[in-house]
């Protein structure tokens, strides 16, 4: 979704902005823009299209050393270049990049149209540039500040001014904004990965807070102008762990990198004496933990799927009633917070504002919620009240990947832990540990027989449909696979519990819509196995994930990829990443934009 950056200093802006705006392409977007502040003026250079229409667009020389630049997902009016930020006043002296969205904008709109301020975009940020205009007298913080308390809904805001060479002025409302302090530079980003190529320190702006920048300075405030003292903090990340290292593509280093990152999730969080997890974060005690009666998980895209394994997990092992919802559901719903129960807000990014939001609805009623996210610094892992970061790393590709498989291995850890403080007893909790640890390496066997995926997703890439079915602890992984081959290859398909076929999406079955099947070797297998004849019976294509062995299921399916055997409950692991490569193999297959599909974004900031 849209990504903001700013640079205050003294070497040429243009090419900061734009590299930064590059590292920010991950989000999705659809246009993208700058502008510097070059002779006194400002020039904007603004595009439809991808940053390397922009590049191709600037001239060859942008001198200036001030500016903002932007990275626009459309939400109010259609993707062309007037749409696209920077939006400057009629004067052309003041310039804004926002991302978020103006509720009241329409009426602010109006009112400043009838007092002679002309508009040439569709989109609700430009108001605020005018909004700037009606109420800068000199002092652009000072306006900002007066400008953001008359807007209504959510943004993250940079301003500038021409007759302001050495300053830049952001502000936030439900829509993320870092400082990045430099040596003698400053900058301002919606997410460090803009600007960790410059500076590891940083400072992360609340809700109601502004942030006022020189080249050499910085202060921020309330929008009453009360001095706020903010904590530096340091961002772990590499550089290289933003950049592709040789893979074609940021999918395919991580899915990759899974044997690895699931390592992480579980690195220094076991406690072998005692046969149990380690969460240090979660800020409860002993006590607090023995009294939670219920977990609620609530959260949005490939997070809720590993919410939904997560739940089932903690059920079977913890023997804790569990749900998931998707957060967007429970916000507006009123939900009622009961006592000892505790909520998982589980967000990669940590910004979804759907999860956020409902969160902040559930604190407001009282609610622990606890975070399960890998962006550090994050609003969620910020405002939630303790959680677990996963630590995958940066996920760049739009497909979430490696982080569903940390999230997973969260709820494991929470679940052991939450057993072992109940019925569990030290053999259970010993065995346990030692099939959780036992993933990564059989994650690894998975992805050394990655290409037998790829003739497969050739055979079957020209489907129009596809279903993906699966049983018990599998069922919300045959979810997830429909929607990562959804969102790269654009193939419609749908996950289903293979005992729904019957109700429904049997009706579909012929030829052309195969049917992918994950079969394991627990108590639901025969069960799965005649699901996977229903279809054969008419006509329909099959291609099971089995397990090493399984010749029955073999002789039935059309197609077999076969994943190591492991116990039940942790081949969610093992069968999510067949899937992954299955979707990845096809979008390539189909010549599709692997990192950037179409309309997605990778972290959605907008309800
Ligand atoms: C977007 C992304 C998905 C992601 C979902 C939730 O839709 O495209 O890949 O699963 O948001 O994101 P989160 O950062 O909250 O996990």
């Amino acid at each position: 979704m849209c990504g903001i950056i700013g640079y205050c200093g003294p070497r040429p802006a243009a090419e900061i902005l734009v590299e930064g705006l590059k590292r920010l392409e991950y989000r999705g977007y659809d246009s993208a823009g700058i502008c510097v502040r070059s002779g006194g003026a400002l020039r904007v250079h603004k595009r439809k299209g991808k940053i390397k229409d922009l590049r191709a667009a600037l001239p060859d020389r942008v001198d200036g050393e001030l500016g903002i630049g932007h990275t626009r997902w459309a939400t109010h009016g259609e993707v062309n270049d007037v749409n696209a930020h920077p939006h400057t006043d009629a004067t052309g002296r003041i310039a804004i990049v926002h991302n978020g969205i103006i509720e009241n904008y329409a009426a602010l709109r109006e009112k400043l149209a009838e007092e002679g301020y002309r508009f040439v975009s569709e989109t609700d940020s430009e108001v605020i540039a005018h909004l700037l205009a009606s109420l800068y007298d000199g002092d652009l913080e000072r306006a900002v500040k007066q400008a953001v308390s008359l807007l209504k809904g959510t943004y993250g805001i940079v301003a500038m001014h021409a007759d302001e060479p050495d300053r830049l002025v952001g502000a936030r409302n439900g829509s993320p904004l870092v400082l990045g302090i430099g040596d003698e530079e400053m900058f301002l980003a919606s997410d460090v990965t803009a600007i960790v190529a410059h500076t590891k320190q940083v400072v992360y702006l609340e809700d109601g807070e502004v942030v006022s920048i020189t080249s050499a300075d910085y202060h921020t405030t309330d929008l009453r102008d009360r001095p706020v003292d903010k904590k530096i903090e340091f961002i772990s990340w590499e550089l290289e762990e933003i950049e592709k290292e040789g893979y074609a593509h940021f999918m395919e280093k991580e899915i990759l990198e899974q044997p690895e990152s699931i390592r992480r999730a579980i690195q220094g969080r076991l406690d072998m004496e005692y046969a149990t997890g380690h969460l240090g974060g979660l800020n409860m005690s002993r006590q607090e933990l023995l009294n939670v009666e219920r977990v609620k998980i609530i959260a949005a895209g490939t997070s809720f799927y590993a919410g939904l394994v997560g739940a089932y997990l903690l059920e079977s092992v913890a023997r804790i009633p569990a749900t998931a919802e998707l957060a967007s559901e429970l916000r507006y719903r009123n939900p009622v917070v009961e006592r000892n129960t505790v909520y998982f807000a589980v967000s990669q990014s940590g910004e979804t504002a759907d999860t956020l939001y409902a969160m902040r609805e559930l604190q407001r009623k009282g609610a622990r919620v606890l975070g399960i996210c890998n962006v550090v610094g994050s609003t969620i892992p910020r405002e939630s009240d303790g959680g677990v970061y996963i630590h995958s790393g940066p996920e760049i590709a739009v497909a979430s990947t490696k982080a569903f498989t940390s999230q997973l291995t969260a709820f494991y850890l929470f679940a052991l832990m939450m057993a072992r403080m109940r019925h569990m007893g030290i053999e259970s909790g010993l065995s346990f540990i030692h099939d959780l640890e036992g993933v990564p390496a059989l994650v690894s066997e998975v992805l050394s027989r990655r290409d037998a995926l790829v003739p497969l997703a050739r055979t079957y890439a020209g489907a129009g449909n596809f279903l993906f079915l699966g049983r018990g602890i599998n069922y919300p992984v045959a979810l997830e696979g429909a929607l990562k081959l959804k969102e790269i290859s654009y193939i419609h398909a749908e996950g289903y519990s293979a005992a729904e076929i019957k109700h429904g999406p049997i009706a579909l079955i012929n030829e052309t819509t195969p049917s992918l099947f994950l079969v394991t070797d627990d108590g639901l297998r025969d069960k799965v196995i005649s699901n996977m004849k229903e279809v054969k019976a008419r006509a329909g294509k099959v291609i099971a994930i089995a397990v090493d062995g399984d010749d029955e299921v073999d002789r039935i399916a059309d197609d077999t990829f076969f994943i190591p055997k492991t116990h039940e409950l942790m081949y969610p692991f093992l069968m999510v990443v067949p899937l992954q490569l299955f979707a990845y193999y096809s979008a390539i297959e189909l010549g599709r934009n692997v990192d950037q599909p179409r309309n997605l974004a990778k972290s959605v900031t907008v309800e």
